[in-house]
This record gives C-alpha cells, sequence and structure tokens, in this order.
C-alpha cells in the first residue's frame, strides 16, 4: 500500500516488521478495497494505517511464530474491509463523530445503568419501552446483560454459556429487536453495551458439538487433551473458580473420552485462543455486532483467555496481547466501539487492564474497578477506612484515555480481594480480615446489620465470596424486618453514600438494576431447580414496578434513595473535575473513618470526603487548605458547610465534593 494512497504518516512511523506486514496484506486486498466507494476506501486505510501497529504488536506474540502468521494478517484485514463495508452510513457518522471526541466514555455526563432485559421489562422491545425510565434516572450507557441464544437446558450461568453468537435468545427477540433498540437508544444519546464471551462457549455450539464428534478442526477451536495427565499438570496450578459447585478445571468429554478445559462449568467450553481461527472468528463476532449498533463491548472473562502449564493461567502476557489486537480491530472497522474487560483479578494485575507498558493506552478502554468495591465493603464493615486509603492509595495511575468502570454491585459475587501486603502494612492479618468481612456480610458477625449469603467456600483457601443486594447488605432488608426507623434511615444513607463514592471517583459510575429503589434479597431462585444451585440469583431480583412507582412517594425509601441518586447524578453532570481523564489521588490516609482523594483538575482541585460510618465526624479543614481550597462549597448539595472550629462537620454515612467558592 504506497504511502502516497492516503497521506497520511502512519506508515513512516511503523516498525520496518510492521510497515513490511502492511505493504504485503496492502496488495492482497487491494481488490477488497477497490469494491468500496471511494471514500470509504480511503476512510478505511487512514484507520489501518493508525492503527496497524497497535494490531501488529498484539498479534506477534501470539501468533508470529507461526508459518502462517502472514495468512491470518490477509484473512483479518479480508474481515475487518467486509465489516466496515457493512457499516451503516448512521454507524460510520458515530464513528467520526467519536473520532473527534474520542473521551466520550470519560464524560463526566456518562452514567451507567445494568440490568437482564427480561428481568427489567420482559424482552427487548420491553425494554424499548421503558427508556424513559433510564432517563428518568440520568443514565445514558446501558448494560444488558447477556442476550445472545445460550444452551438451552436451563443451566446457562445466567447467559454466560453462548451457543449462538448470531442470534438474539428467542424468548427476548431478535437480532432485528436488538438493532431496533440500539437504533432508539442512540437518537436519545444512550449507548448500549453488550457481553461478549471470549474465554468460552457452550457446549452446544456448533464448534463444540464438532469437537463432541471428534472432528479434529473443530477440537482445535478448545483445549482437548486425550487423557487427564496434561489436565492433572494443569490442575497443580490453576485456582478453582466455583469450587462446590464446579469443582476443577477439565471435563470428560462423553463423546469421545477425551478431556476439555472448562474454567467455569462443565457446559462452558473454553475456547482455544493459540489457534488464530478463534481469533478471526471472534474479531467477526464482535464486529457484526458493532453493526448491529452496539457500542460497548463488556468483554467476559478475559484474565482466562491464554493457558500456560506452571501458571495460574489467569492476567498472562498473551491476554494483553490479544486485547490490544481486537481493540485495534474495531478502532479500524467501528471506530466509535470501546471495550470493557471483565477481569476481576487481584489489585496489582487489574490497571494492566487498561493498558500499562508497551500496552500503555491501547488496550481495553474501560475496566472495572474491582478494588474500589472490595475495600468499599471492607471500610463499611470495619468502620476504618484506613486499608482502604492504603490499599488505592498506591494504586499506579491509569493511562488518560482509558476509565474505571465504578460498581458498589453487580450481578456476580463478592471476592474479597485484598492482599496479604496491604493488610500487612496496616499490621492487620489478611486472613482474618476476610474471613471478619465473609462473616459480617453473611449476617454471622454479632450485631452486623447484612443479609447476605456465602457463595462457592472453598476449604482449602478459606475463601467465602458473598451474595446479597445491595440493600439488603447495607441493611435496608433488617430494618424492613424490624421496622426500626433509624436502621432505616442509616441503611438508606449507606446506600447513598456507595452511590457517592462510585460517582466521584473516576469513570462511568454503574448503577445495578434495583439499587436505585433498595430491592433486596430475592430468594425465589431457591424454586427454580437450574438456579438453585447458584446464590447470586439472590442479588438479581425482577424489576419492582409497584416499588418503582414509590420513587415519587416522599417517605418512602424508594424515594429517598431514587432522589438521592438523581441528586448525584445533577452534581456529577454540573463537575467537570469528573472526567475520566483526571485522576483520584487518595489524600489523608490517617483518618479511620474519613475516606478522601482529590481530582486535580486544571480548574483547581476537587476534594472528596466519605464518613464511612454511622457517626458524625470531623474531619480537618487544613487538607482542603492545604490545596487551596480556602472557601469551599460542596457541589452535592450546594449547601454551605458546617464548620466546627477548624472542623468540617461530616453526618453519618456522609458525603462532599469540595471545591473552591468561585
Ligand atoms: C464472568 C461473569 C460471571 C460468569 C463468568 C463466566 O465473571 O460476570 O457471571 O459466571 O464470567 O462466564
Amino acid at each position: 500500500m504506497p504511502v502516497k494512497e492516503t497521506g497520511i504518516q502512519n506508515v513512516l512511523n511503523m516498525s520496518p516488521g510492521a510497515r513490511a506486514a502492511f505493504e504485503a496484506v496492502g496488495a492482497a486486498i487491494r481488490g477488497d478495497l477497490a469494491g468500496l466507494p471511494a471514500h470509504d476506501a480511503r476512510d478505511f486505510q487512514i484507520r489501518l494505517e493508525r492503527y496497524w501497529q497497535d494490531l501488529f504488536d498484539g498479534l506477534k506474540p501470539p501468533y508470529g511464530a507461526r508459518e502462517d502468521f502472514h495468512v491470518l494478517l490477509e484473512s483479518l484485514v479480508r474481515l475487518l474491509v467486509s465489516r466496515y463495508a457493512g457499516r451503516s452510513e448512521e454507524l460510520k457518522a458515530l464513528d467520526l463523530e467519536r473520532d473527534l471526541t474520542p473521551d466520550w466514555f470519560q464524560s463526566e455526563r456518562r452514567i451507567g445503568y445494568v440490568f437482564y432485559a427480561d428481568r427489567f421489562a420482559g424482552d427487548l422491545p420491553g425494554v424499548a419501552e421503558h427508556l424513559g425510565y433510564l432517563e428518568e434516572l440520568g443514565t445514558n450507557y446501558v448494560h444488558i446483560m447477556p442476550l445472545l441464544q445460550s444452551r438451552p437446558a436451563g443451566l446457562d450461568d445466567g447467559g454466560y454459556a453462548v451457543s449462538d453468537y448470531g442470534k438474539v435468545r428467542a424468548s427476548l427477540g431478535t437480532m432485528d429487536d436488538l438493532r431496533e433498540l440500539c437504533t432508539l437508544m442512540r437518537g436519545r444519546g444512550m449507548s448500549l453495551c453488550l457481553d461478549l464471551v471470549l474465554n468460552h462457549c457452550a457446549r452446544e455450539h456448533e464448534w463444540a458439538e464438532g469437537a463432541r464428534r471428534g472432528v479434529a478442526e473443530y477440537e482445535e477451536m478448545f483445549h482437548v487433551f486425550p487423557n487427564r495427565s496434561l489436565p492433572d499438570a494443569y490442575e497443580k496450578t490453576l485456582p478453582e473458580v466455583f469450587p462446590e459447585t464446579a469443582p476443577g478445571s477439565f471435563t470428560r468429554i462423553e463423546e469421545t473420552g477425551k478431556w476439555v478445559w472448562t474454567t467455569f462449568n462443565a457446559y462452558q467450553w473454553d475456547l482455544n485462543w493459540s489457534n488464530p481461527r478463534v481469533f478471526l472468528e471472534m474479531t467477526g463476532v464482535l464486529l457484526s455486532l458493532a453493526n448491529v449498533g452496539v457500542e460497548v463491548f463488556r468483554l467476559d472473562a478475559v484474565a482466562f483467555m491464554w493457558k500456560e502449564l506452571g501458571t495460574n493461567c489467569q492476567n498472562l502476557p498473551e491476554v494483553h496481547d490479544l486485547l490490544q489486537a481486537l481493540r485495534a480491530c474495531s478502532r479500524i472497522a467501528a471506530a466509535s466501539v470501546v471495550h470493557k474487560a471483565e477481569a476481576i483479578v487481584g489489585p496489582d494485575d487489574l490497571v494492566t487492564y487498561l493498558g500499562t507498558d508497551a500496552h500503555h493506552g491501547k488496550e481495553s478502554d474501560l475496566a472495572y474497578h474491582n478494588a474500589l468495591m472490595v475495600h468499599l465493603w471492607s471500610s463499611l464493615a470495619s468502620r476504618d477506612t484506613r486499608l482502604m486509603a492504603h490499599a488505592l492509595g498506591r494504586f499506579p495511575e491509569k493511562p488518560a484515555n482509558a476509565a474505571w468502570a465504578t460498581y458498589v454491585r453487580c450481578h456476580d459475587d463478592i471476592g474479597w480481594a485484598i492482599t496479604d501486603e496491604d493488610a500487612a502494612a496496616l499490621g492487620i492479618d489478611a486472613g482474618a480480615h476476610r474471613s471478619f468481612l465473609s462473616d459480617y456480610y453473611s449476617g454471622l458477625f454479632p450485631g452486623s446489620h447484612a443479609r447476605g449469603a456465602v457463595f462457592e467456600e472453598n476449604p482449602a483457601t478459606g475463601d467465602r465470596r458473598i451474595s446479597g443486594t445491595l440493600a439488603s447488605l447495607a441493611g435496608l432488608e433488617l430494618a424492613e424486618e424490624t421496622g426500626d426507623e433509624a436502621l432505616r434511615e442509616i441503611a438508606v444513607r449507606r446506600i447513598l453514600l456507595c452511590h457517592a463514592l462510585i460517582f466521584g471517583y473516576g469513570g462511568i459510575p454503574l448503577i445495578y438494576m434495583g439499587d436505585e429503589l433498595g430491592l433486596t434479597n430475592d430468594r425465589s431462585y431457591l424454586e427454580d431447580p437450574n438456579r438453585r444451585g447458584d446464590n447470586r440469583w439472590m442479588h438479581r431480583p425482577p424489576m419492582d414496578w409497584v416499588r418503582a412507582a414509590r420513587r415519587s412517594s416522599p417517605g418512602t425509601a424508594e424515594h429517598a434513595i431514587f432522589s438521592g441518586i438523581r441528586s448525584l447524578v445533577e452534581a456529577r453532570r454540573s463537575t467537570p473535575h469528573l472526567h475520566g481523564a483526571i485522576p483520584a489521588e487518595v489524600v489523608d490516609g490517617q483518618h479511620p473513618h474519613v475516606f478522601s482523594f482529590v481530582r486535580p483538575h486544571p480548574l483547581g482541585p476537587l476534594l472528596a470526603l466519605h464518613n464511612l460510618t454511622e457517626k458524625t465526624r470531623y474531619a480537618s479543614l487544613r487538607v482542603p487548605r492545604d490545596l487551596g481550597i480556602t472557601s469551599p462549597m460542596d457541589r452535592i448539595n450546594g449547601r454551605p458547610l458546617r464548620l466546627l472550629g477548624d472542623d468540617l462537620e461530616l453526618p453519618p454515612y456522609g458525603v462532599v465534593w469540595l471545591t473552591q467558592s468561585p
């Protein structure tokens, strides 16, 4: 592809290897490009040149040593051309818009909502009818939980066992319904986020069916072993994901007597990403869904995508290479799309998913801030913020062009990702603390206000993860049970504090369906034989529209929580300091009850203070003064601050976002 074709400088900046490959591929796809309208061919080339180095660098480590590497590159670029050609004019215009506003997902105006389509509104057309509710709440990033066709038997891990990536689950609607919903949402300035399960597919997927028949080509899509010898060798260093319900990471294939890698459940077969065909197929899937109008892909369970003997097969370097390559593909063929990594890993690995070292700023645009969520719950239980401040304070800075997805609860359990090192730095025994947290949130600990349950106890490690809705974990269920008004008031404050933290910390805050109304645990899953064994269903309640109607009735918890979150939305929207590119820097780690961070914006700093206890606490005004905030105003409620001498008074679970008064 001669440079003069686009006149763009990116070719000149490529490494020699990348440039040689680019020219070879360019020559091979000339015919494909000739089939496009001239302006499309030009735009595609500009995008390809811009992201070629990222793509090449991402693909080289996993596949570069293969003799057929050039075939992969050629087939991949052909695929990108064809998907780009299939993109609607409207979506191409969105691509252009996002080229000009690459920080669109980092905006302080971006606020997320997460739900299951069936539990929220029955099906996709039902969701379309309820967009007004999402708008009323102030959300514009809409994550609909897995909706592609999953295995028929009912046991489908909440949709994370996809049997056909090209179809929407029939009970939810059709691909056309999804396209229509995306169009409708786009018209309202809302972006749709969809799960793309990259690590595995269902045993009923056609590739797995082929492998079950023993067809070599399909077996190669998975990690299939003739006997237990390699699985046993791998098992030595593999952790258990579902130790109670799905112990081990390999499953015997009844039909062939061979063994297949199944990190999660026996019916979820891990894809073999060392086979370039898997890369091609999944890229094709992603871009087809992008052409339907999906704007954000939640890439599920990415930490597990690459396997290497003798390791825990999580967070391996090739995972980061693959994610960089995938993002480059999106940027080339569907530029308005961003990727969110679902990697619920230890704090030291978390930031790597936003791209560190050679991947800096090139990997995922978004990643879940699991550590923030875990430490929030930890501090709420211990009524002590010092461990949280220490752990988050030493967190490496993220790339400026990426952002966290911050959350209080999601559809999964809470695992206590608190490191031994962080705990030891504070003189805390990590194991004992994790055990305390499980006791606390399962309600075992004397005086606990929480009504959660232990999920997947692992006797070997002592891990006990926790299920439960935000409201139940925060004390609202107990308050409702006992009719205790004071407890209820405190629980509501706790729930609002949690939201204030995720709204202020940076990135897209994700409100999990029902939390805006204080929905408590749903125990109906116990009556469903397919769900009974998985208590995560207790915190996936169906939407209660009767309770939702109470959001307009002052005096109810629903009203207090919904309107409290609405105020946070308003405050966040008018606070540019909260743009996702601005880091959150933890300060004053010495205060045992108040967690604080600064967002250092060119307009001046914003200092956020959170009282994580049910007592009134005082924070020294020295901290804001040292930052130059001599005449503070609170951006959340706009009211004058209560001062006591040189201290600022924070009511129970009170939060302020201080900036200098104009
Ligand atoms: C992710 C999902 C979780 C699921 C797992 C396997 O962690 O969030 O719900 O069980 O992947 O797909």
